[in-house]
């Protein structure tokens, strides 16, 4: 069971942030990612819908006898906060839980900004959470157009600093310290949106995060791999062509992915990863 792969979900590519914040964390493991590209963006997606696919990648992950789930996706993770753990066995780490304590514990003046897709600010995921805290404010502001801009491989343009400006001026004006960057791409925008903030205001990244939470549960499970394990990472895509999923993922992670396997999730799934 130890060695079994630790199974990771996200809508596309952008989950591979937290994988290799894992695998960095944890070089010993193995894992299995599936990007749900047949319907990515969650993004502007109704929650209903996000939840219905959501589950049905992880019920994949679970069949394929993954020992951990890890929902890397904001989106995701906010349409289903509860129910993942209280369908499955396996331990489920999933990416609001994480950033919330992190910006608990680094916030001075209780302010704190949140930004994600319009799916995951309207879910109120991460507000219900921090707002548990009666001494924080909580700002939050939907930036749907910051996942466009990574996906095209632009970060440092004139516009992605205007279209900054733009989305961040409320939460600059309401003297946030802290911001929870609470989106799987926006760790590749860091340089903007810091640069727009402000030295001063702390960024909390989930990616990060959530590696720590995965390291911690695996620890206190006795999950951890075994010391001779020989890791193999494994990535399946939903959609009908891997070719976007490997262009997409070289792009903002290098080639660390080399081979990317088409899957279908639901009531068919084909190809048996770990057996
Ligand atoms: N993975 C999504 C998230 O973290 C961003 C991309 C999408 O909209 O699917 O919210």
């Amino acid at each position: 069971m130890n060695d079994a792969p630790i199974g990771i979900f996200d809508s596309g590519v952008g989950g591979l942030t937290v994988a290799r914040a894992i695998s960095a964390q944890l070089p010993r493991e193995s894992m299995l990612y599936i990007g749900d590209t047949a319907h990515s963006p969650y993004g502007p997606k109704p929650i209903a819908d996000v939840r219905r696919y959501a589950l049905e990648v992880l019920d994949t992950l679970v069949a394929e006898g993954v020992k951990m789930l890890v929902i890397a996706c904001n989106t995701a993770s906010s349409a289903m906060l509860r129910d993942a753990r209280e369908r499955y066995d396996v331990p489920v780490v999933e990416v609001i839980g994480p950033a919330v304590r992190t910006a608990m514990s680094t916030t001075r003046n209780g302010r704190i900004g949140v930004i994600g897709t319009e799916g995951t600010i309207g879910s109120r995921a991460y507000q219900d959470m921090l707002e548990v805290n009666e001494r924080l404010e909580v700002f939050a502001r939907a930036c749907p157009r910051f996942v466009e801009f990574v996906e095209a491989g632009v970060t440092d343009s004139a516009e992605v600093l205007a279209v900054a400006e733009e989305y961040l001026a409320p939460l600059r004006h309401a003297d946030v310290d802290t911001l929870v960057l609470g989106c799987t791409h926006y760790p590749f925008l860091e340089g903007a949106i810091s640069y727009v903030m402000g030295p001063e205001v702390s960024l909390v990244s989930s990616d990060t995060e959530t590696a720590k939470d995965v390291y911690r549960q695996l620890v206190s499970r006795d999950l951890l791999a075994g010391r001779d394990a020989a890791p193999r990472h494994v990535y399946e895509a939903t959609g009908d062509s891997a070719d976007d999923f490997l262009r997409l993922a070289h792009r903002l992670m290098g080639r660390e992915v080399t081979d990317v396997r088409l899957v279908q999730t639901g009531a068919i799934h084909v190809l048996k990863g770990f057996e």
